[in-house]
């Protein structure tokens, strides 16, 4: 039984993933948050993952497209460090990442300015909320497709104890340029988490 849910279904939750407010907000992304995008939407050509941390992400991704690469602003043992994505002037066919969480509305904006065919960021749930960004964001540039996640994702520092569960919502969210313009609603199947366990 996935000890994430009480048994009358509700998420047990026990560990807040907290921003870190005076330094990069490094957490990897465990392997089957990866894996439950990458089931669902296709990536023809490069993928640029452009916030990569140590390559949780960048690894899974590399099933998905022999073309990945994989860049940093921090300096984490993976892919390219120095590299400022609100900064950046590189484009790529696609870009994919987790985005640090006080930065996520810079990093829509420059990914929907670099990407040329989609853009997909792991963002909570709750970024679908507040004035300022329907008002920058979503009246101008509205996501084509908002993955739902039914199970819950647990950040936990690099090298911290695995314990306890997430307590917020996360959604892929991908802007496809070759989608309508409406934005669909869609949700992951349960069984991701149990599918890629070692990540867990
Ligand atoms: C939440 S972690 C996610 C790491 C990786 N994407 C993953 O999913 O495992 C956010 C990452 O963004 C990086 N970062 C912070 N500001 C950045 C910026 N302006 N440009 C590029 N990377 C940045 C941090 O160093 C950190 O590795």
């Amino acid at each position: 039984m996935d000890g994430t849910y009480n048994l009358n279904g509700g998420f047990k939750p026990t560990l807040k993933r907290f921003a870190d407010l005076d330094g990069p907000d490094f957490y990897p992304t465990p392997a089957w948050a990866t894996h439950a995008l990458i089931d669902n939407e296709a990536f023809t050509g490069e993928v640029w993952e452009s916030a990569c941390g140590n390559g949780a992400m960048s690894k899974v991704l590399e099933k998905a497209s022999p073309l990945v690469t994989s860049s940093d602003l921090y300096d984490r043992g993976f892919g390219d460090s120095g590299v400022d994505f609100l900064n950046s002037n590189r484009r790529a066919e696609n870009i994919v990442t987790n985005p640090p969480f006080n930065s996520a509305e810079g990093f829509v904006r420059a990914g929907l300015e670099r990407a040329e065919k989609k853009f997909a960021l792991l963002l909570r749930l709750a970024f679908l909320e507040g004035a300022r960004r329907q008002r920058t964001i979503f009246s101008v540039s509205p996501p084509s497709r908002v993955w739902v996640f039914s199970e819950r994702i647990t950040f936990y520092p690099l090298n911290a104890e695995r314990k306890g569960s997430g307590t917020t919502a996360y959604a892929w969210f991908v802007w496809d340029k070759d989608a309508p313009s409406a934005t669909e609603l869609l949700w992951f199947k349960p069984g991701y988490k149990a599918a890629y366990p070692e990540s867990d």
